[in-house]
């Protein structure tokens, strides 16, 4: 349940180890949030993550075991979630893989496997979280999509088009929980420093994850259902969206 004064009292990360989401958490640890539960791969990888967290004021961390590609597996972990922790105030669907265009090009597989991901498990698991929405009447799931789904490019038209599903799916997602009580966040950051941007040329009005977790909880506090991270972006891609394709391609490919 969220406090007297509004505040997130409990979180919930699907892909835990996102540093867009931790970069999220840790300004709503600040804002009285008192329970996370990180969702990941490999729990070993977040103990020292869960550490931190602990000493910034969260009074209970958990790590459980996802995988966003076990799709059966997400209703039992999202029931187990609420089993030992009760309501779930916010839910951050951070999971997501970029891929390879070029690696695509020669294995069709390789780009089912991203938009398995990116889209097949945020519908799986946003469904899931849903359901448990509806079962406690409020609550509210961030998806964090990207700019890349809101016009694809031809350097990586798989991961856009994953995002542009997982977007829909989200407002869709949004208006369907309204009148249960539950509300959606869907955020389109635009080129952020993270793990999985590493080695890669910055894009313009690139940002840090602290950047876009800033905007994330400011958002949430004014109930923004469309987060853009930074908040120039919605600006830009109102134009972007528009230009002619002939136009977008000389655009997309700098
Ligand atoms: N960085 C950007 O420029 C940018 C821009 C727009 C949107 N986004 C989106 O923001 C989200 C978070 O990205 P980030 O920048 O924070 O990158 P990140 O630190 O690499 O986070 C991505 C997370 O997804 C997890 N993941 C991947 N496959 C998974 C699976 N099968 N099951 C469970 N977890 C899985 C990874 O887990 P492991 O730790 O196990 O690898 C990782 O923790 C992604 O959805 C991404 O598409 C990123």
């Amino acid at each position: 349940m969220r406090d007297a004064l509004g505040a997130v009292q409990s979180v919930l990360v699907l892909g835990g180890a996102s540093e867009i989401a931790l970069a999220t958490v840790r300004p709503l640890i600040d804002r009285r949030c008192r329970t996370v539960v990180l969702a990941v791969r490999d729990p070993e990888s977040v103990r020292s993550v869960a550490d931190a967290l602990r000493a910034r004021g969260a009074t209970e961390v958990d790590v459980v075991e996802f995988d966003a590609t076990r799709h059966d597996t997400h209703e039992a972990v999202i029931a187990d979630v609420a089993a030992r922790h009760g309501d779930i105030d916010l839910a951050i669907v951070a999971f997501g893989v970029l891929g390879d265009q070029a690696t695509f090009d020669d294995d069709p597989l390789a780009a089912a496997a991203v938009v398995d991901v990116n889209y097949v498990a945020a519908v799986t698991a946003g469904l899931a979280l849903a359901r448990r929405i509806r079962t406690q009447g409020h609550g509210t799931i961030v998806f964090l999509s990207s700019v890349a789904g809101v016009r694809a490019r031809a350097s990586n038209f798989v991961y856009g088009s994953s995002k542009a599903g997982m977007d829909a799916f989200a407002q869709g997602l949004g208006d369907h929980l309204l009148p249960s009580g539950g509300r959606v966040a869907v955020v389109r950051p635009g080129f952020v420093h993270s793990r999985m941007t590493e080695g890669m040329p910055a894009q313009p009005f690139a940002v840090d994850p602290d950047v876009v977790g800033a905007a994330v909880v400011a958002g949430l506090q004014e109930g923004r259902e469309i987060i853009w991270a930074p908040g120039v972006l919605r600006y830009v891609f109102a134009i972007m969206r528009l230009l002619p394709r002939r136009v977008w391609r000389i655009v997309a490919a700098r």
